[in-house]
């Protein structure tokens, strides 16, 4: 991706270190940080210094990566797997992140006790795992694109973008693509709250390519989809289940609704990653549960009644019904045959 006129990926490993742009200061500041410690991993991915799926997935293999270069080699074993549940329990609702991480630790495992060729395969694996995603990003962004009519006014969710993926983005990546095709397309941007993913991030990416968007609150979208200027809506996924159900940030379940009472197609952008072939339907997904503070507070300010409580789901079920069709590197599916046709 472009920021400021250069190309950046949002983490890669570099000098020893994870490094990652840190997600809760754009666009504000830009400003990479450094990471040589899966404890250092978990908390930024706890924290959401990197967030998205894919993303948090390549933050863990690194994050794994990382562990089992620096073991001691005494408890070798016993010191890497509590570096893998540790990872592993950062973020609970993105399969992407446990993926990543059993890749790289699955991947080294094979290869105790030569402990040093363990490592090596470790970091192969990791940037194995970053590089594949990059790659599946770009071919959503081709193939997802000839979904994209000329003109078409195109509704987004959350960030769906390099930021959460590495590089190119899912549904950005879709977007982008039509944009460098020369459609003439348009995005409605979703402010995205409590979080402001998509009013801070993706209008931020948008920006940063020139690709004509604005920022709307979450509740505008009813206006644009009833005055008919939406044509298609493309968000991206956090899981996606056999039955072609899918979990993505709070708020995406009634834009599908939306999309469908209006006769809009509503699309998912994924690579393979982000599914779940044991996972059988939205109802075995687990919803991560932020804190109200999120809702409560913006920076220091408290910006609602202080002795409410608040509740803050940060993801949705959006049920397969509501789905036109998934946008993965191998295909645009319909999402009852997405995981099967994944696997192929
Ligand atoms: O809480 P976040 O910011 O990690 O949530 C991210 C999303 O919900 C994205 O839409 C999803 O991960 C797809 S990113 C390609």
């Amino acid at each position: 991706m472009q920021i400021n006129g250069k190309e950046y990926r949002s983490l890669w490993y570099e000098d020893d270190a994870l490094k990652m742009i840190d997600q809760n200061l754009l666009p504000y500041e830009f400003e990479i940080k450094s990471f040589t410690d899966h404890l250092e991993v978990a908390e930024a991915i706890r924290i959401m210094t990197v967030r998205g799926a894919p993303a948090i997935g390549a933050a863990g293999a690194y994050g794994m990566a990382l562990t089992i270069l620096n073991a001691p080699d005494e408890k070798f074993r016993n010191h890497i797997r509590k570096a893998h549940g540790t990872l592993i329990a950062a973020r609970p609702t993105a399969i992407d992140l446990s993926i990543g991480v059993n890749y790289v630790y699955e991947s080294a495992l094979k290869f105790i006790p030569d402990l040093s060729y363990t490592r090596h395969v470790a970091l192969l694996a990791a940037h194995e795992f970053a590089n594949n995603i990059v790659r599946e990003c770009q071919e959503i962004g081709v193939l997802g694109s000839q979904v994209v009519p000329p003109g078409a006014r195109i509704l987004t969710h959350c960030n769906a973008g390099a930021l959460a993926t590495i590089d190119h983005g899912t549904a950005l990546a879709v977007i982008r693509q039509a944009h460098r095709e020369g459609k003439n397309i348009f995005v409605y941007v979703d402010e995205t709250r409590p979080r402001l993913q998509g009013a801070k991030l993706t209008a931020f990416e948008l920006e940063q390519e020139g690709i004509p968007h604005a920022i709307i609150t979450d509740a505008a979208s009813g206006f644009y989809f009833w005055k008919g200027e939406i044509d298609m809506v493309i968000t991206g996924a956090d899981r996606i289940c056999l039955n072609g159900d899918i979990a993505n940030k709070i708020g995406t379940y009634e834009k599908a609704v939306m999309a469908q009472v209006h006769d809009i197609p509503f699309y998912i952008a994924a690579p393979v990653s982000t599914f779940d072939f044991a996972c059988v339907s939205g109802k075995d997904i687990p919803i991560e549960i932020r804190s109200e503070d999120e809702i409560k507070r913006i920076g220091e300010n408290i910006i609602c009644n202080p002795g409410s409580a608040a509740l803050n789901p940060a993801f949705d079920i959006t049920p397969a019904k509501y789905i036109g069709g998934i946008i993965t590197p191998k295909g645009i599916f319909e999402p009852s045959e997405a995981a099967q046709k994944v696997q192929l």
